[in-house]
């Protein structure tokens, strides 16, 4: 990973935004990557403006490593005030452009990105079979051969 990449990476981080469940969203996606094990959930809530149906909020939740976290907080910045359409036609490697040049270990984490998005917006997760409660839920169902143990104990809460 280059310097300018990662104080990028690490500038996004400190700015991170819409982190967390939307409890009043209106589409909830789900990406994973078989690789890395690592997830990304995204919500978003819509609103009626001038006759045109917006994204009104974007919100992620991730277990992931730090390039998918700023590229998400970046993401659900970029899509707020588009429309449905809008968003979906946005190019992948837009959505996370003020990262700069990705290196070839950090693309997938902003495809995690895009297709949580993606997900989002087609209505459905990416993962086959109703989807979780939280994203806990999903970790665990998708690592059922090695469980998640959490080092705080009030983490895995609702995880059952
Ligand atoms: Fe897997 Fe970044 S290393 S999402």
């Amino acid at each position: 990973m280059t310097d300018e990449f990662q104080r990028r990476v690490e500038e996004s981080l400190h700015k991170t935004e819409n982190m967390g469940e939307m409890s009043d969203a209106d589409a909830v996606g789900a990406s994973g990557s078989p690789g890395c094990g690592d997830m990304i959930r995204m919500w978003l809530k819509f609103k009626e403006e001038n006759g045109r149906r917006i994204i009104d909020r974007a919100t992620f939740q991730s277990f992931g490593c730090e390039t998918a976290i700023a590229a998400a907080s970046l993401a659900t910045e970029l899509v707020r005030g588009k429309t449905p359409e809008e968003a979906a036609s946005i190019p992948g490697a837009e959505l996370a452009a003020d990262l700069g040049p990705l290196p070839p270990t950090r693309i997938h984490c902003t495809q995690l990105v895009e297709d949580a998005l993606r997900s989002a917006l087609s209505g459905q997760e990416t993962r086959t079979g109703p989807a979780p409660e939280s994203l806990i839920g999903s970790l665990q169902e998708s690592r059922e051969e090695r469980p998640l143990v959490f080092l705080d104990p009030e983490a895995g809460d609702g995880a059952d």
